[in-house]
């Protein structure tokens, strides 16, 4: 965070409303690489039917794992975000929480997911500690890759005072976010599950999720208890 006044985009009522339009967009092609790489990282934890999805913002991954059947339900620090997944669905189950602080009983849903928001917590065992006593069966993330071009170029810009989209995030390469698991579960019984990355370069012509840890913008990783 650069300075005392710094307010984290989230909670911003103007960039709440044109949050979605993003998926529309330009993020359109990315949103479906995404998608299809979170469903492969569900798809290894058995017997999946209830999901908690922290740092849910607008909904837009909520909606999407609804009409897939799971019974989910969203979790957000920002209300302004959460006003627009009520709008967006008003069927939908919203709690504005804290990922360190999670309002359920411990094992209250199969998993815990989260996408492209633990780049916004600061610390990331006390949020991963939260989602192991709330999960029956297992952790699952999509991250912004550090190892890829247009991270490279936020922290760069951030640098540069340029960015304050990501003034207070934190990108995470493989290693890195496997040691803050590591440093959560530790004395815990769980397996890594069979991790990919997506979102390569257009130019590149891969749509594929691959086994690639460097250039593709989103890295899928997560755990599974045993
Ligand atoms: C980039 S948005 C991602 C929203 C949604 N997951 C998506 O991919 O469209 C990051 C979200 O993380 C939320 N967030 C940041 N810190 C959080 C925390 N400590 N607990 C819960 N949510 C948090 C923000 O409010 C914001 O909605």
């Amino acid at each position: 965070m650069k300075d005392k006044q710094f307010t984290p985009w989230y909670f911003k009522p103007e960039i709440a409303k044109v949050y979605e339009s993003f998926y529309e967009g330009k993020y359109k092609e990315a949103d479906i690489q995404e998608k299809n790489l979170l469903k492969f990282l569900l798809d290894q934890i058995d017997g999946v039917s209830e999901i908690l999805e922290v740092g849910c913002g607008t909904g837009h991954f909520t909606r999407w794992l609804g009409s897939l059947g799971y019974k989910i339900v969203g979790v957000d620090i920002s209300p302004v975000m959460l006003g627009v997944a009520k709008e967006l669905w008003d069927k939908g189950k919203f709690i504005n929480a804290r990922a360190e602080f999670l309002p359920f009983k411990d094992k209250s849903f199969d998993v815990v997911l989260y996408v492209a928001c633990l780049e916004y917590m600061p610390d990331l065992v006390k949020v991963f500690k939260e989602a192991e006593r709330v999960a029956r069966r297992g952790i699952v993330m999509g991250l912004m890759n550090r190892w890829s071009l247009p991270t490279i170029r936020r922290i760069i810009q951030v640098k540069l005072g340029k960015n304050p989209y990501y003034y207070n995030a934190r990108f995470y390469s493989l290693p890195m976010i496997k040691k803050e698991l590591k440093r959560a579960l530790d004395g815990k019984s769980y397996e890594f599950l069979d991790w990919r990355c997506a979102v390569f370069p257009k130019i590149f012509g891969i749509k594929k999720l691959l086994k690639f840890p460097l250039g593709g913008s989103f890295l899928g990783f997560g755990v599974k208890f045993k």
